[in-house]
């Protein structure tokens, strides 16, 4: 089969192989091809609403030392904050109540500080708000994650970041890839959404890898994957790689909208970071779902995963209305549901 013939395939299908998808990913004539129907399968199965999620960034505190990440334990130049129950119900609540959110997201690096009894108690206080709630903190146990559902919340991100074991456990030193499955799969078993993604450019990284990622994405049953390109931050050991590029994440992206046509794909801040314009176009390429940063500036310029990322000089309601601009100037609508996965056969 032709790419094109390949991508038709997958627009109906939702199935393709390790090879042919290698075979899109490599082909950059029909990158157009593959964006188009991209955004015709997200048309289809999740439509025009974009669903939007407050984050929340409240500690950088991190035990871990991945390679690419600036708030590995080793990276001495950035001030370590970590917000009190009250500041982060606050900002919670700001908004769900004045911004009009309806999921707020808890993330933070792997701060052991918060135990499960904290955690338990700020997720048990924000849902008593109108919201859904995400968690994006980290490797738990399997009592842990049950413990953080039974608290009330709804959804757990925890990219797999890179499904070749090799390449995760040389830049997560410290870290089992088989444990990462692991929470992975618990996550699911304690009964909350299971959100997952990859890294797209680490150094050493391959097609094949990707196509490995995207076929992960639906062993797991993914309910949402977020892709963002690596982009090197300079206080860390990969400061000097060549870093991701803008057009392969969104191919890696639009391949997994072709073949999960009704899961949450975030058009990432990484995205936004690499090209202008980085998210409309993710959201014209498969994304349904963007996540406004309404961390405070004054933690939020601390919380600098990669450079760039942190757009200190507006504030959350600037933040907000500049992506209401972006999804009406497409089009778009923004949806006024929780934003769970709803699950279509295909
Ligand atoms: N570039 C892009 N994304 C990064 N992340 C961490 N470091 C970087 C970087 N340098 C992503 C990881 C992590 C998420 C919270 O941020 O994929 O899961
Ligand atoms: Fe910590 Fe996450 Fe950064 Fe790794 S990617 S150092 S776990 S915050």
């Amino acid at each position: 089969m032709t790419t094109k013939e390949l991508i038709k395939k997958a627009e109906n299908t939702h199935l393709l192989s390790k090879d042919e998808i290698v075979k899109i990913l490599k082909d950059e004539a029909s990158s157009e091809d593959l964006f188009v129907a991209a955004d015709m399968v997200r048309k289809k199965y999740v439509g025009d609403k974009v669903h939007l999620r407050a984050l929340i960034e409240f500690s950088n505190i991190c035990k871990n030392n991945c390679h690419y990440c600036g708030l590995r334990r080793d990276n001495k130049n950035i001030a370590r904050y970590r917000m009190n129950e009250d500041t982060i119900y606050k900002l919670a609540e700001h908004a769900v109540k004045n911004m009009g959110f309806k999921t707020i997201v808890l993330q933070s690096g792997e701060d052991l500080f918060f135990d499960s009894d904290k955690l338990c108690s700020v997720i048990k206080r924000i849902k008593t708000l109108d919201t859904a709630l995400t968690l994006s903190i980290g490797e738990k146990t399997l009592d842990e994650y049950k413990a953080y559902k039974q608290a009330g919340a709804d959804r757990f991100l925890l990219r797999i970041e890179t499904t070749d074991k090799n390449l995760y456990e040389r830049y997560d030193p410290d870290m089992s890839w088989k444990t990462r499955i692991e929470c992975i799969r618990n996550i699911g078993i304690a009964g909350m959404e299971i959100g997952s993604g990859v890294l797209v450019g680490l150094p050493e990284q391959t097609i094949e890898s990707y196509a490995d990622d995207i076929l992960f994405f639906k062993k797991i049953n993914a309910d949402m994957i977020g892709i963002g390109p690596f982009i090197p931050h300079p206080d860390t050991p990969l400061k000097n790689a060549e870093g991701g590029k803008f057009d392969l994440a969104l191919k890696v992206m639009a391949l997994t909208r072709l073949l999960l046509p009704d899961i949450n794909i975030p058009a990432t801040t990484a995205m936004e970071t690499l090209a202008p314009n980085g998210q409309t176009i993710a959201l014209q390429s498969g994304a349904n779902v963007i996540m406004p940063n309404v961390t405070l500036a004054q933690y939020r310029k601390h919380y600098e995963l990669y450079p760039g990322k942190s757009s200190t000089n507006i504030t959350a309601d600037e933040g907000l209305k500049a992506v209401k601009d972006k999804i009406a100037s497409i089009g778009r609508e923004i949806a006024t549901d929780y934003g769970f996965h709803q699950k279509k056969s295909c």
